[in-house]
């Protein structure tokens, strides 16, 4: 792999994180399932297309790519994280779909496919220099090809991600105040910041689409111990209870467990969420 100043991020999904969200793979597709439909829907792959999925994780959005442009296209999965790809390697597997899964850095990766169509399902935020990644990735695309991508909104519309740092707020140590650019989930919530970094990097007819909706952290016989286990495994709180040891996790536990109650809706508990779904053409 060409590494690139991206070495920081490199490490981090290639470690505990990477191996997280390989066991979360299941839940975490459940909980975007609303991202993924209407992320496929703005692209709308067409059979026979050339298709990347940049940062794809374990595959969820490239597998259904790759049925979308059926054996005369071609699909190729992009990612850093050697154990996130390993997952999508045996899914694609399972299902008989041929998609070439590529261990790379999106900012400096380069081939001669050409590509129609580039996707990502929150795999874009974690540039270190976004304008020279998107550069990167328009030079992969043929011209008029098509960008579609999932980024979250700002964390105060998050409140998935939100909710359990407030409510675990005083049994944690204060955290930094953290710079709202630097490269992590919430790096692309300023969709103006978005649309600049893209026109710089030569894109065009730059559009952010909103879409709130209900996310699903816990389901099955007891969805608020569901929920709770989510949000100690993802998102910011997950990593600060940890690294506070196990008294204040048994305590974060019984904390989340009454908060996350009053967003219980029969057998599941869905927390308020927004994304920008951005589109572009080269
Ligand atoms: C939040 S996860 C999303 C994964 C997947 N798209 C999904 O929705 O399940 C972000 C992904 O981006 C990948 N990633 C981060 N920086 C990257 C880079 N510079 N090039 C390619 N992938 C990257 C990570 O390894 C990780 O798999």
């Amino acid at each position: 792999m060409t590494l690139s100043d991206n070495a920081a991020q490199i490490e981090y999904w290639n470690g505990k994180v990477g191996e997280t969200w390989v066991r979360m793979q299941d839940r975490m597709d459940h909980a975007l399932g609303p991202v993924t439909a209407a992320l496929l829907s703005l692209a709308a792959p067409q059979a026979g297309e050339q298709v990347l999925d940049v940062g794809c994780g374990s595959g969820e959005t490239t597998l259904a790519l790759a049925v979308a442009i059926g054996d005369d296209g071609a699909a190729v999965g992009l990612d850093v994280s050697e154990p996130l790809l390993a997952r999508a390697r045996e899914r694609a597997d399972a299902l008989l779909l041929d998609i070439d899964f590529i261990a790379g850095d999106a900012a400096v990766f380069s081939d001669d496919s050409g590509y129609d169509l580039i996707v990502s399902r929150f795999g874009v935020m974690f540039f270190a220099d976004p304008v020279a990644a998107f550069a990167n990735l328009f030079r992969l695309a043929v011209p008029g090809a098509r960008l579609c991508f999932a980024c979250w909104q700002m964390p105060a519309d998050n409140l998935w991600a939100t909710l359990p740092m407030t409510v675990l707020a005083d049994l944690l140590p204060a955290q930094p105040a953290a710079d709202p650019h630097a490269p992590g989930p919430f790096a692309f919530a300023d969709a103006e910041r978005v649309a600049t970094i893209l026109t710089d990097a030569g894109w065009q007819d730059v559009i952010a689409h909103a879409l709130p909706f209900a996310m699903v952290t816990g389901s099955g016989d007891d969805p608020v111990a569901d929920a709770v286990q989510f949000s100690l495994r993802i998102g910011p709180a997950a990593r600060a209870v940890k690294e506070a040891g196990p008294q204040v996790e048994v305590a974060a536990r019984q904390r989340l467990a009454e908060a996350l109650a009053g967003y219980r809706d029969g057998d599941h508990v869905a927390l308020p969420a927004a994304v920008w779904l951005f589109t572009a053409r080269a």
